[in-house]
């Protein structure tokens, strides 16, 4: 009886260690994304429906499969591997590059991100 009490409270534990990816995008990361990237890359809002490049923003699961040109968009705990993290840094690093996001010419319409949200998003890649 009593090791079976520990063994529910163990994996109880264990489940709520493990970090919510769904609500914490939905907390820190949608808002951003509809902000500076939604008018190109969400159906709802893009040109005959069109997202560029193929990357839709609307879900983190479309998010996750990334676009047709640089892979995954999200690869969990390595922002190297996830566009959806090397887009936005190109834009601070070298915002002259076409695959800086939000692309420089549309910033009065989707404003570049700060570097706080930037931060952000490398935390809620890298967290476990
Ligand atoms: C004004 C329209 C526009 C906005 C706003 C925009 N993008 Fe893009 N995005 C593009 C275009 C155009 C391309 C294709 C660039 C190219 O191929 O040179 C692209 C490509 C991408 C790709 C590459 C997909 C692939 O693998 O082929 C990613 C990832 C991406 N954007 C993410 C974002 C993110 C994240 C935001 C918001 C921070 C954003 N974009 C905002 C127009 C936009």
């Amino acid at each position: 009886m009593r090791t079976l009490a520990l063994l529910t409270l163990l994996s109880a534990s264990s489940a709520f260690a493990a970090v919510d990816h769904e609500a914490a995008f939905k907390a820190d990361i949608a808002p951003i994304i509809e902000k500076s990237c939604a008018n190109c890359h969400d159906p709802k809002k893009a040109k005959n429906g069109k997202v560029k490049s193929g990357f839709d923003s609307s879900s983190l699961a479309s998010i996750v499969k990334g676009g047709k040109e640089l892979g995954e968009g999200i690869t969990w705990g390595d922002v190297s591997k996830s566009s959806l993290y090397k887009t936005i840094n190109l834009a601070a690093t070298s915002p002259d590059d076409d695959m800086a996001m939000p692309p420089k010419k549309s910033h009065e319409k989707n404003p570049p991100l700060t570097k706080e949200q930037v931060a952000k998003v490398k935390a809620f890649i890298e967290a476990k």
